[in-house]
């Protein structure tokens, strides 16, 4: 007898895992359409999948076969382009990395908060790039183009590698207390990617972005609640980074 999960070998010495039972998920989604009306309203589904299935494959199931009328967004199923970040059981999470099992036998799932929704799952994201475009995140070197690449140690490649991770999926500024109360705050997301090219020695600007994020909307807005960093899929130190940045502005060693 074989249990779910086990190793078992093919006929052709290949290796699979014996298929586990199948469950069924209730999901509880928070829909809204802004050609009903003004409110928003929850919706049940009852989906059979594997407990092994990703949330975001649920949420496939509901859009294909039982309300074809689902709206949120997804790409890469894998973690790695950051569309699909949700609310799920209420913490900020990527659909595409948590599993049916772990949620299993009811899941609410709403939109990231802070945001204006768009429809059901979908948020404007255009208040959150704005504090990110807002932060110069791009390398600006104004020495003249180089013969070759410009170098860098590896202790100088390590001071700002956590914050080369981040894949914009807007998880920590969503669960900001403080950007939910002032959309002006630039929020954790943009200062995490100012911090990756302000401590990049290649950089001219970092005095630049510290100027801008000394403003009343910049890095002295955080009241250091560390929901950015429970919420981001990467393991991104955001808090910290947040602080790096403020004693950079305050004591000027960067
Ligand atoms: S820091 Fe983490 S949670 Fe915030 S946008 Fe980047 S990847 Fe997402
Ligand atoms: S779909 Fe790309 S991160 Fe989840």
């Amino acid at each position: 007898m074989t249990t779910p999960g086990e190793i078992l070998q093919t006929s052709d010495r290949r290796e699979v895992r014996a298929r586990p039972d199948r469950i069924t998920l209730e999901v509880v989604i928070r829909r809204f359409n802004p050609e009903r009306g003004e409110d928003s309203w929850w919706d049940e589904f009852r989906v059979e999948c594997d407990p092994l299935e990703r949330l975001v494959e649920v949420l496939h199931q509901i859009k294909w076969y039982q309300d074809g009328t689902l709206a949120f967004r997804r790409s890469c199923a894998h973690g790695i382009c950051g569309s699909d970040a949700m609310l799920i059981n209420g913490r900020n999470q990527l659909a595409c990395k948590v599993l049916a099992q772990d949620v299993a036998p009811t899941v609410r799932i709403e939109p990231i908060r802070g945001l204006p929704v768009l429809k059901d799952l979908i948020v404007d994201l255009e208040p959150f790039l704005q504090g990110y475009r807002s932060v110069l995140p791009y390398l600006i070197n104004e020495s003249g183009e180089p013969e070759r690449e410009r170098l860098q140690s590896p202790e100088e490649r390590a001071r700002y590698d956590d914050t080369t991770k981040c894949i914009l999926c807007a998880a920590c500024t969503t669960s900001c207390p403080v950007f939910w109360g002032d959309e002006g705050y630039v929020g954790p997301a943009a200062i995490v990617n100012a911090h990756r090219f302000i401590f990049d020695s290649r950089d001219e600007a970092a005095d630049e972005r510290m100027r801008i994020l000394s403003d009343k909307t910049g890095v002295f807005r955080c009241r250091t609640t560390f929901n950015c960093t429970d919420a981001c899929p990467r393991g991104i130190e955001v808090t910290k980074a947040i602080q790096e940045v403020k004693r950079a502005i305050l004591f000027e060693r960067f």
